[in-house]
């Protein structure tokens, strides 16, 4: 396998029942990239995050993370190899602080108090939580409360971070500066990201490779300039969203 390659996800199916949430999906995510996988409601992007990091098994297909079969490994499993999802809707222990929700992220992984407290505080100072460690979390504004999402996930160092939908609810200066959250992420990190999101705009800016998903099947992928001019992308979806607003 290419070198290259973080994640291979191979003629990935899920169903429930008698519904095919998603169909031989095959795509993968380079090392240091930024993929988009966008698609219409209900298009299985929140199924294929399911899937890949361990929350629900893959009827059929195959998962290789970082030149292993991960293929049905649980979600913990998954997670300590190095891919770390959010999800659409916050998951943070709303009662705690933002400093025991961020030490939670880390797996307790680290033994010695110093280095998880060091681990929390460069967490926080790339998230801009600092000011806010001691606060509840679920105290906090909706635009900090995505943040601390992120935190959490970012505070065991992935080496692949999956977000779903991280930007809903934010506003516009919000947004620019997540977007630069990233960016470093990936900068000073070395982590890929899988990007699932409906902000066009941010997708378009931020992404180097887009996947376009249709009724849980692959539709398109390249750059986001091709997918934009891509006829069959711009009927299933930019097109239908273009028309809704
Ligand atoms: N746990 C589940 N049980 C049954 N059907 C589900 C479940 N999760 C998702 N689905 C169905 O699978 C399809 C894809 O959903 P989802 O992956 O959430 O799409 P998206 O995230 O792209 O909006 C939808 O028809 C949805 O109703
Ligand atoms: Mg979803």
């Amino acid at each position: 396998m290419n070198t290259q390659v973080l994640l291979k996800v191979d003629k990935l199916s899920r169903r429930f029942g008698g519904l095919i949430a998603v169909n031989e999906l095959s795509f993968y995510v380079n090392k240091n990239e930024i993929l988009g996988l966008i698609g219409p409601n209900g298009a299985g992007k929140s199924t294929t995050f399911n899937v890949v990091s361990g929350f629900f098994k893959p009827s059929s297909g195959t998962l290789n993370f970082n030149g292993q079969d991960i293929t049905g490994f649980k979600s913990d499993r998954v997670s300590r190899l190095g891919l770390v999802r959010t999800f659409q809707h916050d998951s943070m222990l709303r009662d705690m602080t933002v400093y025991d929700n961020i030490v939670i992220g880390t797996f307790s992984s680290i033994k010695h108090k110093a280095e998880r407290d060091a681990r929390v505080r460069e967490t926080a100072e790339l998230m801009g939580l600092i000011e806010v460690l001691d606060n509840v979390a679920g105290s906090l504004p909706h635009g900090l409360q995505r943040l601390v999402s992120i935190a959490i996930a970012f505070a065991a160092r992935p080496k692949l971070l999956c977000l779903d939908e991280p930007l809903t609810g934010l506003n516009q200066t919000e947004v620019v500066s997540v977007l630069e959250i990233f960016h470093r992420m990936r900068q000073e990190y070395g982590i890929s990201i899988l990007l699932v999101e409906h902000n066009m705009k941010a997708v378009m800016e931020i992404c180097d490779r887009i996947v376009v998903l249709d009724h849980g099947e692959f539709l398109a992928t390249g750059t986001p300039e091709q997918v934009q001019s891509n006829p069959n992308v711009i009927s299933a979806y930019l097109g239908k969203r273009h028309e809704k607003q």
